[in-house]
């Protein structure tokens, strides 16, 4: 735990920008996007990602992932296409781990092709991504813990299969935020977060962000400010505020998790409950050695009694809201088969394991005995709706 305290640390201070010489321990908010010329190495424009608001988020970014240098995008999505277009050409090729989320699913079915990039797909150990290594490929892209059924990659594995073949490696680090896993520690090359989610934390921004090399930060910038996707001066201002308690509130949003993860399991009304902090999750051992928490995201099966479904429980609870999004202070509750997983035929849902009764709770900082209330006295009430 003694990294994550250090972390807290990064999260008010790193990036700062101390040549401003201004009174006062915030960043002020500099919303020129006309800037002089004269006098400057660079041009200073917002979408060049060279403006002091934007500087001091993709530092602070930077600092907390380990990276040399970062960015700041106006989504995730932003982040993870601007990336790919950047370092990938047509005729080549980018591997995906199977277990992904829908949007990028979706930008390497439909996107990536048309611009003569192929895609393909494998499950996230060595072997299988190994055997689906071709000639062309130039990037192999993860994601770890993965939604819905929070499955762990070995980060290590996949970075070192990737080096020996000269292959660039990418991971969609969303889900553990930088608090709780450091990809670039593992030989991952470029970092890339939603920050909508954890970042954020309270469920108000959209942005995006990478943490990565100087040399591929450069290239990522340079194809960015054609493709222009950027953050103005004052959603940085909201962006570097909220990053200033990210540790504080994920150590909580851990710890929350564990707990109701605990919980769940010997819940006499639920089946199943999938959480990396579970010992006897198949991943444990895995999330131990790659991840200081286990995140505060987690799933669980109920056990439904017939004539009950997912949905009456979830309207039967009181605290926790029924939302898509994660990361956020409050606690919500999401049906993948109804969001994430919607456009997968149900068989194709079973095969990869998103039940139609899984709910995925993306837990928050509450105080953990009104989550586990709010949780019981909905799972009782699914349990006898049947027959009351
Ligand atoms: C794991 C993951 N990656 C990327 C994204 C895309 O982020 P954004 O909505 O900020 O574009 C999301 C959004 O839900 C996500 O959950």
């Amino acid at each position: 735990m003694k990294d994550q305290s250090r972390k807290a640390t990064l999260c008010v201070h790193a990036g700062k920008e101390k040549s401003l010489n201004i009174e006062g321990v915030n960043t002020p908010i500099f919303t020129s996007s006309a800037i002089d010329f004269l006098d400057q190495e660079d041009v200073l424009y917002p979408r060049n990602f060279n403006t002091i608001n934007q500087k001091v988020v993709a530092a602070k970014i930077a600092a907390l992932e380990t990276g040399e240098a970062g960015l700041v995008f106006g989504s995730g999505m932003a982040a993870i296409s601007n990336s790919i277009l950047a370092l990938v050409k047509s005729g080549e090729h980018v591997l995906f781990q199977k277990d992904l989320y829908g949007g990028t699913y979706q930008m390497a079915m439909q996107m990536l092709p048309q611009f003569g990039i192929s895609c393909s797909f494998a499950e996230a150990n060595a072997e299988a991504m190994k055997s689906a290594i071709r000639p062309e490929t130039k990037l192999i892209y993860i994601e770890t813990p993965s939604n819905p059924l929070l499955r762990v990659t070995d980060m290590k594995v996949i970075a070192d299969l990737a080096k020996n073949y000269g292959i660039l490696t990418m991971i969609d680090n969303t889900f553990a935020s930088p608090i709780n896993q450091n990809p670039i520690k593992f030989g991952i090359d470029i970092v890339a977060h939603s920050g909508s989610k954890y970042m954020g934390g309270h469920s108000d921004l959209l942005f995006g962000a990478v943490a990565t090399s100087h040399v591929l930060r450069k290239r990522i910038s340079e194809s960015g400010k054609i493709l222009g996707s950027n953050v103005n001066a004052t959603t940085c201002a909201l962006i570097e505020r909220s990053l200033k308690t990210l540790a504080l509130r994920v150590l909580q949003q851990n710890k929350n998790a564990q707990a109701l993860a605990e919980f769940l399991q010997q819940h006499p009304r639920v089946q199943q409950v999938y959480y990396p902090g579970l010992p006897d999750s198949p991943d444990h051992e895995i999330a131990r050695r790659q991840m200081s928490g286990f995140g505060g995201m987690l799933s669980f099966e109920p056990a439904l009694r017939s004539g009950a479904d997912a949905e009456s429980l979830i309207r039967r609870l009181k605290v926790i809201a029924p939302a898509v999004s994660l990361g956020g202070v409050e606690t919500i509750v999401n049906m993948p088969a109804r969001t994430s997983h919607s456009l997968l035929p149900q068989e194709e849902r079973q095969k990869v394991g998103v039940k139609d009764i899984l709910l995925r709770l993306s837990v928050g900082i509450e105080d953990v005995q009104d989550l586990r209330e709010d949780l019981d006295q909905a799972l009782q009430f699914a349990g006898v709706y049947a027959t009351s």
